[in-house]
This record gives structure tokens, sequence and C-alpha cells, in this order.
């Protein structure tokens, strides 16, 4: 028997110390062998090279169908419950890189009605967040030939008939099972939501392989989905997962939460923000005193500056080897490392940020990446609906 874990982690809380070994036998999924990464895509991402994305699914059948040139996509979606913070993006710009990589179609579903049911908010706050982030979305800079976004509550017309089918095939225990009791119905009802999401690239364009690029505590969603795509009443692929840790909150290691009082980092944040933030909030693994920090030196493990350096935002290995060597043996300070960390950081956001500021009105930056109507009735044809419910032909 395994030690008792002292932590949660599902797609509705995330909490504890968490053991991220230990949660792969809880879900029953696997580590990335060093194998599978070298099949990734050449200059491989350092999201992959360090380990950020550790677990997986069957991300064999995608690499497979991407290195041979053979159709594949990638599903990964955003709950719009609040502003985005820099732990939210990196999912997308992760597939953007992929997509310019391997061509990938990439389809990126918003779930507002899952975060009206969860969160204590107005329908009229979540849609405010769904353009708002929809806007962050689209500064990442997608190839639109490639690409989709789908709104949950404004593509009904072709979410809720696979979701009504997909429903079917889960019963309340599973749900009880995989998620905790849900609060509301509409939390029994929107994981067939979710695997509505992850099943309509195949939907829509027929068998082939997905995958789900995701921080770990939505893996159960793709469970769930897996169990109903291996019902064989539909002609898709159980969909693969790719599975992140989280990027560690300012505060020290964990879920970086918008939701409880530690100030994120959020997309929209200046650079005068981003340094305070970082200066005043992130936790440092560095010593007392300047003179215990050149004597012992610090430690860049437990590091939130240095953390969210070597995970995401400084791309060159030597950069970040380099800087916890001398973090380690003391002549790179704590504050210089905060310094460092937040420029790179405002750099990056800087760049996002102009990209958004550029974008013209959401409803026609957002028309090229809608679903067109054959690709609607390609997938409700596919869940077995009529083209047209009301006519008979
Ligand atoms: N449920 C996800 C969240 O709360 C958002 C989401 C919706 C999603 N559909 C998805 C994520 C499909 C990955 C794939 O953040």
């Amino acid at each position: 028997m395994p030690a008792e874990d002292n932590f949660t982690v599902t797609p509705y809380a995330v909490k504890g110390d968490i053991n991220y070994d230990r949660l792969l036998d809880r879900f029953g999924a696997d580590r990335l062998t060093s194998e599978q990464k070298t099949r990734f895509p050449d200059p491989s991402h350092p999201l992959v090279r360090r380990d950020v994305f550790y677990a997986q699914r069957d991300v064999d059948p995608f690499l497979d169908a991407a290195n041979d040139d053979k159709p594949h996509s990638i599903v990964t979606g955003r709950g719009p419950s609040g502003p985005m913070h820099i732990g939210h993006i990196f999912p997308f710009y992760f597939a953007k890189y992929l997509q310019e990589q391997t061509g990938t179609l990439v389809y990126i579903p918003f779930s507002d009605d899952e975060k009206y049911f969860l969160k204590n908010k107005s329908m009229d706050e979540i849609s405010d967040y769904t353009r708002q982030n929809l806007r962050d979305l689209l500064a990442v800079g997608f190839d639109p030939d490639r690409t989709r976004i789908i709104v949950d509550t404004a593509d009904a017309d072709v979410v809720y008939p696979l979701a009504t089918a997909f429903a079917k095939e889960v019963t309340q225990s599973t749900v009880d099972a995989t998620y905790g009791e849900p609060e509301n119905i509409g939390l029994s009802f929107y994981p067939a939501v979710q695997a509505t999401h992850l099943l309509l690239p195949q939907l829509v364009e027929g068998r082939h392989p997905t995958l789900v690029p995701i921080a770990v505590d939505q893996d159960p969603h793709v469970r769930v989905c897996r169990d109903i795509a291996a019902k064989k009443r539909y002609d898709v692929r159980k969909p693969g997962a790719l599975l992140s840790k989280f990027l560690p909150s300012l505060e020290g290691p964990g879920k970086m939460s918008s939701s409880d009082d530690a100030p994120s980092i959020l997309l929209s944040d200046d650079r005068e923000t981003v340094t305070d933030k970082i200066r005043t909030y992130a936790f440092s693994g560095g010593r007392t005193s300047i003179e215990e920090h050149r004597s012992k030196g610090g430690n860049p493990e437990i590091d939130v500056p240095f953390q969210l350096l070597y995970y995401f935002f400084e791309e060159s290995d030597e950069r970040v080897e380099q800087l916890a060597e001398e973090y380690r043996e003391g002549s790179l300070l704590s504050g210089e490392l905060k310094e460092f960390a937040a420029e790179r950081i405002a750099g990056f956001l800087e760049a996002h940020q102009a990209r958004r500021s550029a974008l013209g009105s959401l409803e026609e930056e957002l028309s090229a990446y809608r679903l067109t109507e054959t690709e609607r009735q390609a997938a409700r044809r596919q869940a077995g609906y009529p083209d047209n419910a009301l006519s008979q032909q």
C-alpha cells in the first residue's frame, strides 16, 4: 500500500502537495518516455524537453501520424471563468508550435457552460471573460485554415446534438466516481460536452489520432471520453493525452490559481506590474541575508522565479543551467534572479499584448476560425443526426 496521499486533483479541485508520479498511478496514465520525447518535432520544445509535459496516454498514434504526414489533431480548450494568467496560455503556445512544425489541426473549445455551472458568476460575466479570453487566444496566432474555435453556448447547434448522443453512454455513477458528486445536474452532463470537444476533429474530418495537451487535472475528462470512444458506436479513435504539471503559483509549487487571494501574473499585466508582483510575492529559494546567500548559495528547485524560467520563459538550455549553477553557488542573488525572470516574462507578455491590440473586432477575427456549415453538418451526421431535424426530406 502506498503511503496516504495528501493531495486532491480533479477538474474541479486541486489541493495539497501534489506527487506527480503517484497521481499517474491514481489516474492510470504513463510517464512520457525519453524515446517518445525524441519523436516530437525537432527542434524540441522546452515544455517536452524539460518534463513539464511529463505524462501521457496513447501519445504514439499521434506521433506516428505527425511523423508520417497523416491527418492528426490537437484539442486544447479554455474554461472562461476569469482573466487568463500565464499558466493558462502555455498549452496554446505549445499547440501553435506543433502546428508550425507538423501542420496539425488545432481545435480550441471554450466551455462557458462548464464555468457557469461551476462558479458563482452570472452568464453575463462568463460571456465577458469568454470574449476577453478569445482575444488572448487569437493573439497566439494560429493558422485559420487549420484551427477551429468553438464556444459551447454559441456553437450549440453542433455541440448539443453531439453531447446528447455521448451523454447517453455515461452513467451517473461513472460521473460520481470520476469527479466526486457534482453540485448540480449541469456538471453531471458537462463530461459529455467535453467528450464532444475531444472527438470533434474526428467527427468533422474523419477518424484520425487526436492528442489533448492539458494540465493533468483535466485527465478525468479524457478518460470518460476514451470510454465513450471505445464503445464503437462512432467511427473514432480514443483521443490521447499529453499531461502537464502545473506552472507554480508565485507563492510556491502547486497550481497557479486565479480564484484565490494570491496574485497571478495576468496576460494583461504590463512590465511594471509583472516586476512588482515578482519582487513582492514570488517565493524565493535564496537565503535570508546576502552574506549567507553568497556563502551557502540558494536552491533553484523551490525558487519560483527560477521555476517560471525553467518551465516556459527561458528557451535556452545553457542559460537555464547557468542560472541554476550560479544560484546554487551563491554568485547569483535572489533579487537578481527575480529581475531576470521579470524581464523575460514582461518581454513575452509585451509581444503577446502587441499581437492582441493589433486584432480587429472579435466577430471579424473569429469568423475565419469558426466551423463552416459543411463541417457542422458532417459532425452532426457522424452522431446520427439528420441535416435538418425539422424538415422532412
Ligand atoms: N475544462 C477545461 C478547464 O476547465 C477547459 C476545456 C474545455 C478543455 N474543453 C476542453 C481543455 C478540451 C482541454 C480540452 O480549463
